[in-house]
């Protein structure tokens, strides 16, 4: 008998599975409250565009032969000029050659850990991180140090010697907050002083339910340098949350070097994106991407105000929570004698409500960083207020009961 333990790589050591993906396969259990995940919602998809937009395909034998294709490496041409046209919208001036086409954005954020980390390399993080880029990095051997959450602490000159910060600077997952535009600056004057680069994640700037969009740091960087050639920042972007993310195309915009080196890691990894989901990707959004923002921004909108206001109805004091503008997560600070961890293995087996320990977005052996045990993630996004409202309410049943319980103990 083979021992494939003994065969394994040693970076396998430090590869985990993800909480967030097991529960996933819970999915289809109907009879419990998801609260976990942030899949987007399956009501929201475009499925009479998409059935459009693929007849359109089949119909066209040129194009369907293009489609059955395999794509170059870089993406469908077209599809990147459209996605060089969106970014030069939003203040980023650039061409196809500054865009490569990923299978979502968390192949962008594989890659880019792989042109960048070599084993031993210390990667900067925000605290807490998105477990999905925390799992794609841990791959790479990194050593993690955490972003001081005051940007005050970003001049320290220790801060140096990281190969790059990642951050998700537009609704956080999974805390929901959004970077200010003073924060947005002074991560860039770190960058500019340390010569680290800055991973941006894009994945929630479209889903903005309230104010005026901030400047992304890529833009910034641009606005700064004069160009995407010089600015220290590689950002990824999705179409998973306003489009449908079984698709799999999100991208990578950022310098042409760089950009250039990334091509080579998707050659080698799975020689291209699909060429047709590309192609009907690009009819759906070039036709209607602005009321697909429109609609899901519309939907989480209410989910998002009235998750809000169940919190605020039934939550014990000594429960606090963030207030998010966008995206499709709220963090919960609980009482610090309460183990979240624990209250979520409680609320799925005992309530059947499931919602994410706050432990799990933190990265591992950081010096500078203590995980907090006491924090809970929520998702708004994949049901409906009435069953939401009966998840949060549960949760705050169960708060309560675990508080008069540790009250006991002590
Ligand atoms: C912050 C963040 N980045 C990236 C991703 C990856 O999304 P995708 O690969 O579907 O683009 C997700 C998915 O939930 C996410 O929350």
């Amino acid at each position: 008998m083979t021992d494939w333990t003994s065969l394994y790589a040693s970076r396998m050591a430090g590869v985990v599975g993800s909480d967030i993906r097991e529960r996933a396969k819970l999915l289809d259990a109907r009879q419990i409250i998801h609260l976990g995940g942030g899949l987007p919602d399956p009501e929201i998809f475009p499925y009479a565009r998409l059935a459009q937009a693929s007849a359109a395909i089949w119909a066209d034998p040129a194009r369907a032969r293009t489609a059955l294709q395999y794509a170059p490496s870089e993406g469908h041409g077209p599809l990147r000029e459209w996605i060089a046209g969106h970014m030069t919208a939003r203040g980023v001036p650039c061409t196809v050659d500054n865009i490569l086409i990923t299978n979502g954005s968390q192949q962008g954020l594989d890659f880019i850990a792989k042109l960048l980390l070599s084993p031993g390399d210390t990667a900067m993080v925000e605290i807490p991180s998105f477990i999905g880029a925390l799992r794609a990095f841990d791959a790479y051997q990194p050593q993690y140090v955490g972003l001081p959450e005051d940007a005050e602490d970003w001049a320290d000159p220790a801060l140096g010697g990281a190969k790059f910060c990642y951050v998700g600077p537009d609704f956080r997952n999974p805390t929901g907050t959004t970077m200010t535009l003073a924060e947005r600056e002074a991560l860039l004057d770190l960058a500019e002083r340390t010569g680290i680069a800055i991973v941006e994640d894009g994945c929630y700037e479209d889903l903005r339910y309230d104010g005026a969009p901030l400047p992304s740091l890529i833009a910034r960087a641009v606005a700064r340098h004069g160009s995407i050639e010089s600015a220290p920042v590689l950002h990824t972007g999705t179409f998973s949350k306003t489009v449908a993310p079984s698709l799999r195309v999100g991208w990578i915009a950022g310098p042409a070097e760089a950009i250039r080196k990334l091509v080579l890691i998707k050659q080698a990894s799975d020689l291209a994106t699909s060429a047709f989901n590309q192609m009907l990707l690009l009819d759906v959004v070039r036709e209607g991407l602005g009321d697909m923002i429109a609609e899901a921004c519309r939907v989480y909108r209410g989910r998002r105000d009235a998750m809000l206001a169940t919190l605020a109805r039934v939550m014990p004091e000594g429960v606090t929570w963030t207030e998010p503008g966008g995206g499709l997560y709220i963090w919960l600070d609980l009482p610090e004698r309460i183990d979240a961890t624990l209250l979520s293995q409680r609320a799925l087996a005992e309530h059947h409500v499931s919602a994410i320990s706050g432990a799990a977005f933190y990265p591992k052996g950081a010096a500078n960083v203590t995980p907090r045990h006491n924090c809970l993630r929520l998702s708004f996004s994949m049901i409906g207020a009435e069953p939401a409202r009966i998840g949060v309410e549960r949760l705050a049943a169960l708060v309560r009961e675990m508080m008069a319980e540790s009250a006991v103990a002590a």
